[in-house]
């Protein structure tokens, strides 16, 4: 009944315009609001978005700016804004203390210091972070530097340097999205049998003849995705959650866990003009990218793209055990649930930290699935997977770690900004049955 169904064109979410004429202070608006969307031709949808019907703007930044938001609350519910990758202080950082009630507004500022980076943004109001994320508030955070802006790479917004936002969706036959969980979803996570594309069910997307970037955010509330390509079996990566790879890894497909992101880099520049090449999950085809005109940019895929000052395992002052296990409502960390009194790790700031991740939810009993472990605040450097060496594409900066059923990661960080930050499961209904916990800096 999806009779839209490979009909609609990928809508570029728009550049939200800085308000602030100076270079050192970007100030922004962001309205968090009640819409409808029209997901299926002449069906409206209820929805929520920034600044619209459904998702958000990409809010693009410059390092070593001061950036100042304001954020306003129209959904008639309580709410906050996580900026998810963003190394701030812990009363910026949007988490579940930081509740904007309905019709206020709130302001955070702070100064981008990290690299280059996709990163994004989302509520996190304690419990309802699943509902809200999955009604649509979402959006896409840009950090260009000296590194993004002098590198021979696609970067022009909306021609050769495209955002895709992925999640799943159930629709009723009405149209209707309703956040109703299951039995299943609470276990799982919310599984959808509808991909939307930055909001779009199967949209076509027309692509230069050339190598074009794709900087893709794995927005499911819990699926996770095996990306590839038909009728070419390379892409490179180029960057990882918090950005660039030290060289581009050249992949035949990719796996995103929740809220996981990866900048790949196609090369459609050996396609005709009018062909068709699909973006798939497993078997089931997401969207399509058809080959229009030559392109007259000449980008190459560099060698190397940057350097990443390694943090040595030897100057972390502590090992931090963290046991994802359980399942459904029980689903737990160390054995504790979320509880926004309790701080449960205590960290001294500027310090490094080795942060040892194990998913003990093994076999069928135990849940027997991946959780994705993210951290709020800071940048992760992965040391080991399950004793190795991790792949090439995780030895970049991440936020996001998907840990498999009996896998043990081992990631280091420094923890550069004080405050309390929340560590949790990133499929949201486990982040909201308490999957979770706090870390304060001093
Ligand atoms: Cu993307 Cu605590 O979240
Ligand atoms: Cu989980």
């Amino acid at each position: 009944f999806l009779s839209s169904k490979g009909e609609t064109a990928l809508l570029i979410p728009q550049i939200l315009e800085d308000q602030n004429p100076s270079s050192e202070l970007a100030e922004y608006n962001l309205t968090a609001q009640r819409s409808t969307k029209e997901f299926i031709k002449g069906i409206k949808t209820e929805t929520y978005g920034y600044n619209g019907d459904y998702l958000g703007p990409v809010i693009r930044v410059k390092k070593g700016e001061t950036v100042s938001i304001k954020l306003k609350n129209l959904l008639g519910e309580t709410t906050t804004v996580h900026w998810h990758g963003l190394e701030l202080p812990g009363d910026m950082d949007g988490g579940p203390h930081n509740g904007i009630q309905p019709n206020e507004t709130w302001n955070p500022q702070f100064t981008i210091n990290q690299s280059a980076a996709t990163l994004w943004f989302h509520p996190h109001p304690i419990h309802k972070t699943g509902a809200q994320v999955y009604k649509g508030l979402a959006g896409l955070i840009y950090i260009e530097d000296e590194v993004s802006q002098k590198l021979n790479l696609p970067k022009d917004y909306g021609q050769n340097d495209f955002p895709l936002i992925l999640q799943d969706r159930r629709f009723t036959k009405d149209g209707r999205m309703p956040y109703d969980l299951g039995m299943m979803d609470v276990m799982h996570g919310f599984q959808g049998d509808t991909v939307l594309i930055n909001g779009a069910v199967n949209p076509f997307l027309e692509v230069p003849q050339g190598k074009v970037r794709f900087r893709i955010l794995n927005g499911s509330n819990a699926r996770i995705y095996n990306l590839h390509l038909t009728k070419t079996s390379e892409f490179w990566q180029i960057a990882s959650d918090g950005g660039f790879l030290e060289a581009p890894v050249r992949l035949n497909q990719v796996d995103l866990g929740p809220a996981e992101r990866a900048e790949i880099i196609v090369d459609f520049s050996n396609f005709k003009t009018g062909e068709v090449i699909q973006l798939q999950d497993r078997d089931e085809n997401l969207m399509k990218f058809i080959v229009k005109d030559k392109s007259t940019k000449n980008v190459t895929i560099p060698k190397s793209i940057t350097s990443i000052p390694k943090i040595e395992p030897s100057s972390a002052k502590t090992t931090r055990k963290f046991v994802f296990q359980g399942m459904g409502h029980m689903v737990n960390i160390n054995g504790k649930q979320m509880d926004p009194r309790r701080i449960d790790e205590e960290l001294k700031i500027n310090t490094t930290e080795i942060w040892e991740i194990s998913n003990a939810s093994t076999g069928m009993m135990g849940g027997g699935m991946a959780h994705p472990f993210h951290a709020h605040g800071v940048q992760f450097q992965i040391l080991e997977r399950n004793g190795k060496e991790p792949p090439k594409n995780e030895r970049g900066w991440k936020d996001t770690i998907l840990v498999q059923p009996g896998e043990t990661v081992k990631a280091i960080a420094t923890f550069k900004y004080k405050g309390i930050f929340m560590y949790h499961c990133h499929i949201l209904e486990h982040e909201d049955s308490g999957m979770m916990g706090q870390f304060q800096v001093k």
